[in-house]
């Protein structure tokens, strides 16, 4: 086993002296857009003063289309630089994290139990492991060495048990990044990784006693030595995760002993409806099935269940929201956007027959931080009915499903186990074909009947969480059929509102530009949305008319930022890469909010720059800091010893496979920065700033052993645009 002699000390994170601050000196006033306060002074800004810029000049350089517009002192020629393509790279990266679904989904047509899936596997891409070589039992990681005995496999335990000799042949040397002292004990005061921890050395000392023995000690932040263990007081994750959901739930749903009676009885009532109808068959399916329905008007039957009273939540313009993202979006990476002001936090999608199931992976998606926890911005100028901010949060959870019974299900199993939730979303939007096979994510566009019998359920099982829905235009191209959907969703369909049950009852639609057939070719199309957009703000405009036939309809309720009598928000979502593309969307008036996906990965600090409404040119060092912290929230989250510094490392090399895309404002001639442009090569302002924009994954791993050293032997690293494999260099 090697030392870490090797690691490249950390590159110094608060002055880069090679780049120069300069200020900015925006060319429109931005003050009060969008109802935002005029923005604190910042300390990197940019130089938006130059003539060639300036609006409305005759200088302003043209812009070549496709090509990002790069000042020339900054262009290199050089053949060798492997960018990744963007777009290939979009795809493969929705793609790539999501389990092969096996089963998770088909199965359930084979009835309400279906069978045992991996959820959250990934059987694509391998990532090697990171373990020690000899392996502690856990009931020595966290006691001092005479601790008495407290194994219960005892003589039979296959772990090691001797502390001196797990850390003299069993681990790596410890990590002489971050100074060496471990973050976690900064943060919580004491390690709960104790001696596993690639950190161990700074929480931990040799005594001796009275009596000459030497013990080997953990200590705490504050110097005292531990006392029992070191995990046990606040449990592994300590307070800052919510929505943890204990083991013995999670066996429960396994032995499917976890009630759902809500659901049970709901759709028990749905399939006694069906059968009046004489098409049960149809139930799990398309537009036919409804027919059965509406011939059966008149045999009607008042449903047992009715939705109860949901908490409000809002969506405004001060609201940009951190989209779902398979992979990427996981709770370090939430919790970096959230610092950086991002106002709405979603789950990675999670698949319900695994939640159904218990399955651990699938769960752990709906872990939040607690910064998710908090309520988002509000201006109270914003009238909406009953709301009420301290009561709102950030984070919701996503999921897939294709038939009622398990959207249903799953929707009260969440309801009742994770209790730091904003909404439910269910994904119609999946491009994937395993998800869209099976009938869900986007294959739910071509089935509204039933994507809208599965939404009004959850609206009806979810109690007092709101149920929202995630669209794209359509399943193939030129064939948009989001706008029909959403007066769908805002009404109810034909035959809903023939039995007289109003709509499904979501309180938001998000549309996301593009078509399933699309992909990430072509830009979004900003157009259409805006006509779904318009469209249902007419419908609500009208419907709250009808409704509201008691209330004076109070004009503010009325517009686009107001949510009245609960009729749903509509939010834009695609290539939203700066404040102005967000200001422009927004600038429509007829958009409630707009979520960000790629945009957020690139350069998370785009929160950022929509609360200050200026562009902001980070430097490489404070990039840096971003991607420190990242590695902090990650060792904090999935832990400091060498499992946990593994899992730290796959997760930041994901995330730098985007924001190596990140080309710095203050290089390019043109503003502003555009989705679909390719950048020809080009080197930074400094050494850092030309690394940081590499798309060479040997790079990455670069980045990442500055904050995690060397990685494992058994690490390996599959970049999602590559076919093959890859093996890292770790150290001998
Ligand atoms: C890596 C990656 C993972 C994604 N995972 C999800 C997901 O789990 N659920 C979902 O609804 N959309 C997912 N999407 C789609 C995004 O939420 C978003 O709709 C899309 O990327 C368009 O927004 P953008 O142009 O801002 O990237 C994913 C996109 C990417 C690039
Ligand atoms: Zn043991
Ligand atoms: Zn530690």
């Amino acid at each position: 086993m090697a030392e870490n002699g090797e690691v490249e000390p950390m590159a110094p994170l608060s002055n880069d002296p090679s780049e120069p601050i300069r200020t900015m000196k925006r060319s429109e006033p931005m003050a009060g857009r969008n109802g935002f306060e005029e923005p604190a002074s910042k300390r990197v800004k940019l130089d938006l003063d130059r003539a060639d810029i300036t609006e409305g000049t005759a200088t302003k350089p043209e812009r070549q289309k496709g090509v990002t517009p790069i000042k020339a002192e900054y262009l290199i020629d050089l053949s060798r630089t492997a960018e990744p393509t963007a777009q290939a790279d979009d795809d493969a990266a929705e793609s790539a994290g999501k389990p092969e679904y096996k089963q998770a989904q088909g199965q359930a047509s084979a009835g309400r139990g279906g069978q045992k899936t991996k959820g959250g596997q990934n059987h694509t891409r391998q990532f090697g492991s990171s373990r020690d070589a000899i392996q502690l039992c856990m009931s020595r990681a966290r006691v001092n060495e005479f601790a008495p005995p407290s194994c219960s496999f005892g003589a039979k335990c296959k772990f090691e048990h001797d502390l001196r000799k797990y850390l003299q042949d069993g681990k790596r040397g410890d990590l002489e990044t971050f100074e060496g002292m471990c973050p976690i004990l900064e943060v919580k005061g004491k390690c709960t990784a104790g001696w596993r921890c690639r950190f161990a050395g700074s929480h931990s000392k040799e005594v001796q006693h009275e009596d000459g023995r030497k013990e080997l000690m953990l200590v705490k932040k504050n110097g005292e030595t531990v006392d029992g263990d070191a995990g046990a007081e606040e449990g592994e994750e300590g307070i800052a995760v919510a929505n943890v959901v204990s083991v013995g739930d999670k066996i429960q749903l396994r032995k499917k002993k976890f009630p759902t009676s809500k659901s049970e009885q709901y759709l028990k009532w749905l399939d006694q409806r069906m059968n009046n109808g004489g098409n049960s068959k149809a139930e799990d399916g398309n537009d036919e099935a409804t027919n059965g329905v509406h011939e059966n008007r008149a045999r009607y039957r008042e449903p047992p269940l009715k939705p109860s009273e949901k908490r409000r939540i809002y969506y405004g313009p001060e609201t940009p929201i951190l989209a779902p993202l398979t992979t990427q979006g996981n709770m370090p990476f939430r919790r970096l956007c959230v610092s950086l002001g991002a106002q709405v936090t979603w789950s990675e999608m999670a698949m319900s027959l695994p939640l159904l199931q218990g399955e651990k992976q699938e769960w752990a998606l709906m872990k939040a931080h607690e910064s998710e926890t908090l309520p988002p911005k509000y201006t109270p100028k914003a009238i909406v009915q009953d709301y009420d901010n301290t009561k709102d949060l950030k984070f919701g959870a996503q999921i897939a499903a294709n038939k009622p019974w398990l959207a249903l299900k799953t929707t009260e199993v969440l309801t009742s186990l994770a209790p730091s939730l904003r909404a439910i979303d269910l994904n119609c939007g999946c491009p994937i074909d395993l998800v869209y096979r099976q009938g869900s994510g986007s294959a739910l566009l071509d089935a509204p009947a039933k994507l809208e019998k599965i939404l009004r359920g959850m609206n009806t099982v979810s109690g007092e969480v709101p149920i929202t829905v995630k669209i794209r235009m359509g399943t193939k191209d030129k064939h948009p059929t989001a706008e029909k959907l959403s007066r769908r969703l805002v009404l109810g369909g034909e035959e809903a509102q023939d039995a007289g049950e109003g709509p499904a009852g979501v309180a938001a639609i998000t549309l996301h530009g593009r078509s399933r057939q699309q992909r990430y070719t072509r830009s979004a199309d900003w157009e259409y949305i805006a006509d779904c957009a318009s469209l249902v703000q007419k419908l609500k405009t009208q419907k709250a008319q009808v409704t509201d036939t008691v209330r004076e309809p109070d004009a503010r309720d009325l517009s686009s930022s107001v949510n009245s009598a609960g009729l749903p928000y509509f939010i834009g979502n695609g290539d939203i890469l700066s404040h102005t593309d967000y200001n422009d969307h927004m600038s429509t008036g007829k958009l409630d909010s707009c979520m960000i996906a790629r945009g957020a990965l690139i350069k998370p600090w785009i929160f950022e720059e929509i609360e200050s409404q200026q562009y902001l040119d980070k430097s490489a060092s404070e990039r840096l800091g971003y991607i420190e912290r990242f590695v902090r929230n990650g060792l904090e989250y999935w832990g400091s010893d060498e499992v946990g510094v593994g899992t730290t490392r796959r997760f930041l090399l994901e995330w730098l496979s985007f924001s190596c895309r990140y080309v710095p404002i203050g290089i390019l001639e043109v503003l502003p920065p555009r989705f679909g442009d390719r950048p020809p090569a080009f080197r930074g302002r400094s050494e850092l700033e030309t690394l940081l924009s590499s798309g060479n994954y040997k790079d990455w791993i670069k980045i990442s052993e500055m904050f995690l050293g060397p990685a494992h032997k058994d690490f390996n690293f599959q970049p999602k645009h590559k076919s093959n494999s890859y093996e890292i260099e770790a150290e001998g």
